[in-house]
């Protein structure tokens, strides 16, 4: 069978890979602390799941307005307006089945066959796939030598930057790296944007789960409301993953052509989940408070015991991963630590940072405090 060329240029999910890896050491009755979960360890907080189910109970079974509910999608504009100092109408937003449909339908608006988009590593794993099923040409910017920031990479940035290039896609909080980028940074970012007439896609999905005080939404920079496409979703900040709900806010003549797409291959997220993302965003401040001081304690766990044990980085400030120094090559030592010590981490190699591991700290402190004493214990750290 000869399969189209788009899915043959990308690979599965590697986080998915080391999941699958994990449980299948689990069922042979091996004891594995799984530090690669790229989820929140809490339920949906209660208030949300009740709405869902009174949703379902009163019959919201049908589709809905394919950019989703007006009731959401006027929260959503609210929440952009008052928390991200961001003005998206509830026109200019779209509700989609997860943050990820929103990342490829913005893509597929604005990338075509050969154009280039500037990915910043070490990124998220889905970025790269997404720009190459569009048909796109991917740059990569590499951060490490930059201790993940991106203020001390503006230079390199700038080398790379070109009227060829499209787009731009930028992570803060990152996954895998916790990086947060200040102001200062993304108003450099804005001046090359500006000048190459460059998109920027601005992935805000850990923006709740932050430990510092001060947060910039790109598209609030002056000049960027309108070349920047804003994407959030729920998994993260209201523990939320397999509900699938997040959204875009984007310029209208972007979101009309993003919409199309939209239709055409989800319709619309579904009913009564949208109904849940209402509650979510009105009333859930202190379970998200909860959760987020929760991350910030097991964060600086995390820190110490590595700093205890010789690993010294620089501290994460959102997010709830942490990558770590993995030795020459991080898929092999990856390997030794889920065989022999049985912890399951994702190597930085899915991230485009090869000699690292990404650690996820959502997990309990005893499962932390285990896991860092078993690598210890391998030689490994
Ligand atoms: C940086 C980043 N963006 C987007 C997503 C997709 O999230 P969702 O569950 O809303 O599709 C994830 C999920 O891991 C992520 O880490």
């Amino acid at each position: 069978m000869k399969f189209a060329q788009r899915v043959e240029r990308i690979q599965p999910s590697a986080t998915v890979a080391v999941g699958n890896k994990a449980s299948m050491l689990r069922q042979k009755g091996i004891d594995i602390i799984d530090l690669s979960v790229g989820e929140p360890d809490f339920k949906t907080p209660e208030n949300i799941v009740k709405v869902a189910k009174k949703s379902l109970d009163a019959g919201d079974h049908g589709y809905t307005s394919s950019k989703g509910i007006l009731e959401l999608r006027d929260a959503i504009s609210r929440y952009f307006s008052s928390k991200c100092g961001l003005e998206y109408g509830s026109d200019e937003i779209i509700v989609t089945p997860g943050a990820k449909q929103a990342l490829f339908e913005a893509i597929m608006t604005i990338i075509g066959e050969g154009d280039e988009a500037i990915v910043l590593t070490p990124a998220w794993v889905s970025y790269e796939p997404i720009i190459s099923m569009a048909g796109g040409k991917i740059t990569r910017v590499d951060l490490e030598p930059y201790g993940f920031q991106l203020a001390p990479a503006m230079s390199k940035l700038k080398e790379t930057i070109s009227s060829r290039t499209k787009l731009i896609v930028i992570n803060s909080p990152s996954n895998p790296t916790g990086a947060v980028y200040s102001r200062e940074a993304l108003e450099g970012v804005r001046d090359l944007v500006v000048d190459n007439d460059v998109m920027v896609i601005s992935d805000e999905i850990y923006k709740e789960i932050t430990y510092i005080s001060e947060y910039t939404s790109m598209g609030s920079i002056e000049g960027m409301g309108d070349r920047t496409v804003t994407v959030n979703g729920f998994s993260k900040a209201y523990a939320m993953t397999g509900w699938r709900l997040g959204y875009m806010g984007a310029p209208a003549n972007l979101i009309e052509q993003a919409a199309k797409i939209h239709s055409h291959t989800v319709t619309c997220a579904t009913n009564m989940v949208q109904h849940a993302g209402i509650e979510a965003l009105l009333n859930t401040g202190k379970s998200v408070e909860k959760m987020v001081s929760s991350f910030k304690e097991r964060r600086n766990l995390i820190l110490q015991l590595l700093s205890e044990n010789g690993v010294d980085i620089l501290t994460p400030e959102g997010a709830f991963y942490v990558m770590i120094p993995a030795g020459d090559n991080g898929i092999e030592w990856c390997e030794k630590a889920i065989e022999e010590a049985h912890v399951a981490m994702v190597p930085g190699e899915a991230f485009g940072a090869p000699k690292y591991a990404r650690i996820s700290y959502a997990n309990s402190v005893e499962n932390i405090e285990e896991g860092i004493e078993r690598l210890c214990s391998k030689g490994l750290i």
